[in-house]
């Protein structure tokens, strides 16, 4: 076939191992040849027909190859040139020929001659092979775009090759790849099979090429970037330094500030750290906001600074006598208090809490005690906070995270030694959101609020220095650990003349001075102020009190202003209603007349002592108890107990002995919205419910505190001064209390045991005997017609129109 055509001639020529390189046929390539033996078959080439076969070593490094380190296919070629260079090498061109594979090699004369077997397959032309040739001539198109190393009139060169051998060999030649592959094509006789060989090579070629640029791309787009903004960061700063505020200056500032604010070492190293971050922030940014309103909080709270403390008990004794009247014993108290706290170096005491009805000046008495010891005050009220983080703040990872109240009031107390009121400390509740009073637990504890730690912050704050005080109406919502560490301080009611004393000496002056005037101007005789505590107020302490002789000045004023200086207001108990309008409370309950089923009952409740009327109503029914008027558990366990009671006595008391089953009973407290609790209403109830059984109507002007047993024994009872001061402010004349309570009496102003007057007992009996209008008729003593009468007729037992049919 013609095909192989020359396959049976061989030829013998010089042969010449080249290094790092394939020659394929139709390419032109110089090289320098140096080897001696290299230079020899070069030279009888030369001499000949100027032919000479070119086969690539195995290993590029070897200077003397043996046959078998050779390929056995490599390339005649025909010497175009040759220069013979004054070191003795020469340098070549030589023009690929054909390609042929070594039959045998010799080593003769100092070099190689080799018997070559020379071939030259062509391909016959069909569609197949056409399209070949147009895929791989598109290839390499590619491949030559992509590559940056090649130039066109390569490619051109290439692609106006119409011989399918050749076009191979061409590309062959032409493209990257390493010396192995190469000569893997330059073996592959069958053209068709080396084009398609060819093709594979530079699709993969082409694939790296084109990844090699995604990745180029990538890289400088991320060098653009970063460029860019540094530059942009560097006018801004440049611009900023043009205008005069730098932020170096800034930060300079602020670490200057960090420096001189004594902080802890702990918060000196966070805040430095802060300021380092913030630097390195574009300056506008909100991450930049978040870390400057980080750091003026740091900066903001008191570290270092104090107030000089006063330890002159002497003077603090002068202080509290100058703000207050009356409240002896309290005033002792807090003397001792300061006492101890000066004698003992680092004290670790209790806190103090003081406990009383509003307006008795427990506000007041904190501030004189600041006064007193040269502290400033500051106050936060505790009432309705329910969240911990209300006292501890919100980590600053929260967008506008603050600090706790704690930490902005010592901002705002600006020195770390200041008297801190807690108000309200009962009225904290707890949520889901975690319990605030273990944190004000913390806060209280000198054990460990000298590392107390602030959510925001995050930096230990030392409250050891503080005086905290708290406040609270009543003891029992207080959280018991937190009741624990307090000393309590009780500030019961004021009476009537107390009031007086207080009003003459300090809220009248205090008042005048509000509004501008003087004891020239306005004037109040001891009876009219009588008369507003009176009539015009109803309270335990004196802040309504204050409040209506603030409502006096102020009209006073206006008159003054009207009608010129020379206006002298003397108030009098007379005049009063022209600048206070009608009386608030006259109705007293004494002046009321007897009731069934209604019985007046003392309690102590969040705004002192009160007179709590308690009403009873019997129904047909199925002995039914329904108790209204918002009373605690122990308040309505003590109203089962008197019904018992009432029962286990039904004989005495004339009633039937299943009376109930027929009835339903309501009980009822009213001024519903004071919460009341506490077993001292026992008595009360009993009363109510014995006169509502009995029909026999309550006296009116007898109010009475108690607890009572099942068995009709009546216990002593707690806040005895409050309930008695308000029964006096009521006008009731006569008392029932517990025997055991008379030790109290010792508390209670002269004038006020003089104007009441008082049973203690022992007995529900008792309590019936002075309470009711008249005496019980025992069932022995009535005929059995009036006996079901009594039963029957429940609707008559109460004359207050509240009767269900
Ligand atoms: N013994 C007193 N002597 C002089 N002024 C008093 C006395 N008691 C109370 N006051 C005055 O009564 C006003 C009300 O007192 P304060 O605000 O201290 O009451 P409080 O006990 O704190 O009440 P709350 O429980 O409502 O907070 C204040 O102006 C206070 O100066
Ligand atoms: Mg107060």
């Amino acid at each position: 076939m013609l095909l192989n055509r020359e396959r049976s001639e061989t030829r013998k020529m010089p042969m010449l191992p080249i290094r790092d390189v394939v020659i394929f046929p139709y390419m032109m390539t110089p090289f320098v040849v140096g080897r001696e033996s290299s230079v020899r078959a070069l030279e009888e080439a030369l001499a000949g027909d100027k032919k000479i076969f070119l086969a690539t070593q195995h290993d590029a490094t070897i200077d003397e190859p043996k046959p078998s380190e050779i390929y056995q296919v490599g390339t005649i070629v025909n010497i175009v040139q040759s220069l013979k260079l004054p070191d003795g090498n020469v340098k070549v061109l030589v023009e690929g020929v054909e390609r042929g594979k070594i039959v045998s090699l010799s080593d003769e004369d100092g070099f190689f001659r080799a018997v070559v077997r020379p071939s030259n397959v062509k391909a016959e032309p069909n569609p197949q092979l056409e399209s070949l040739i147009s895929r791989v001539t598109g290839l390499f198109e590619q491949y030559v775009k992509l590559s940056q190393s090649l130039n066109h009139e390569t490619m051109i060169a290439a692609v106006h090759v119409d011989d399918a051998s050749k076009l191979a060999d061409t590309i062959a030649a032409n493209i990257q790849v390493g010396i192995e592959e190469k000569q893997e094509l330059l073996e592959i006789l069958d053209p068709t099979e080396r084009l398609n060989r060819i093709g594979e090579i530079l699709e993969m070629e082409i694939e790296k090429l084109n990844m090699d640029r995604t990745i180029q791309g990538r890289v400088k787009r991320q060098m653009e970037r970063a460029q860019k903004e540094y530059y942009l960061n560097e006018k801004i700063k440049a611009i900023q330094k043009e205008l005069g505020r730098g932020e170096k200056s800034e930060i300079d500032e602020l670490k200057k500030k960090i420096e001189a604010a004594g902080m802890t070492k702990e918060a000196q190293e966070k805040a430095m750290q802060e300021l380092k971050r913030l630097e390195m922030m574009p300056p506008m940014s909100a991450e930049s906001t978040v870390s400057r309103n980080y750091l003026d909080w740091l900066l903001a709270v008191p570290w270092k600074k104090k107030t000089r403390e006063i330890k002159d008990i002497e003077r603090a004794e002068r202080v509290l006598e100058e703000d207050h009247y009356g409240l002896e014993k309290i005033k002792e108290r807090i003397l001792e208090f300061l006492a101890v706290r000066r004698l003992v170096k680092d004290p670790k005491g209790s806190i103090l809490c003081f406990v009383g009805p509003p307006g008795v000046g427990k506000t007041s008495l904190g501030m004189s005690i600041a006064r007193a010891t040269g502290r400033k005050f500051v106050r936060l009220s505790l009432g309705g906070v329910r969240d911990e983080a209300e006292i501890r703040g919100h980590r600053r990872t929260y967008i506008g995270a603050l600090p706790g109240q704690i930490i902005q009031m010592m901002k705002k107390a600006a020195t770390k030694n200041p008297v801190f009121m807690l108000d309200e400390v009962e009225k904290m509740s707890m949520d889901f959101r975690g319990d605030p009073s273990a944190a004000l637990l913390e806060v209280l504890d000198p054990e460990q609020n000298y590392m107390f730690m602030d959510h925001y912050l995050d930096v230990e704050y030392d409250l050891s220095q503080v005086f905290f005080i708290c406040t609270a109406n009543v003891t029992h919502t207080i959280p018991p650990a937190l009741l624990d560490r307090m000393e309590v301080l009780r500030l019961s009611g004021y009476t009537e003349l107390e009031k007086i004393e207080i009003a003459k000496r300090f809220l009248v002056k205090k008042q005048q001075k509000a509004t501008g005037l003087t004891d020239a101007t306005v004037r109040f005789t001891d009876e009219a102020l009588g008369s507003i505590i009176q009539f015009y107020t109803r309270e335990s302490g004196v802040r309504n009190l204050e409040r209506e002789i603030a409502n006096v000045c102020r009209k006073v004023a206006r008159k003054v202003v009207k009608e010129g200086r020379g206006l002298e207001a003397v108030i009098t108990s007379d005049n009063l209603n022209d600048f206070l309008g009608v009386i608030k409370f006259r109705d007293t309950f004494a002046e009321k007349k007897n009731e069934v089923g209604l019985a007046i009952g003392l309690a102590w409740t969040e705004v002192g002592g009160q007179i709590l009327a308690t009403e009873a109503t019997l129904m047909d029914g199925k002995g039914k108890l329904t108790l209204t008027g918002k009373l605690g558990d122990v308040m309505q366990e003590s109203a089962q107990a008197a019904l018992s009671y009432i029962r286990s006595r039904s004989y005495l008391l004339g009633l039937e002995n299943d009376f109930y089953r027929r009835l339903d009973i309501h009980v009822h407290v009213p001024e519903g919205s004071i919460p009341k609790d506490g077993p001292s209403a026992g008595i009360t109830m009993a009363t109510t419910l014995a006169s509502a059984l009995t029909k026999i109507p309550v006296r009116r002007d007898v109010a009475m505190t108690g607890e009572i047993t099942l068995r009709g024994k009546v216990l002593p009872i707690g806040g005895m001064k409050e309930k008695l001061l308000a029964a006096h402010r009521a006008g009731i004349t006569t008392v029932i209390l517990p025997k055991d309570n008379e030790k109290d009496m010792a508390d209670l102003p002269a004038h006020i045991q003089k104007d009441l007057k008082i049973h203690f007992v022992e007995t529900m009996d008792e309590v019936l005997q002075f309470a009711l209008e008249r005496p019980v008729d025992s069932l022995a003593s009535r005929t059995p017609e009036a006996r079901m009468a009594a039963a029957f007729q429940p609707e008559e037992v109460s004359d207050q129109g509240s009767l269900t049919h």
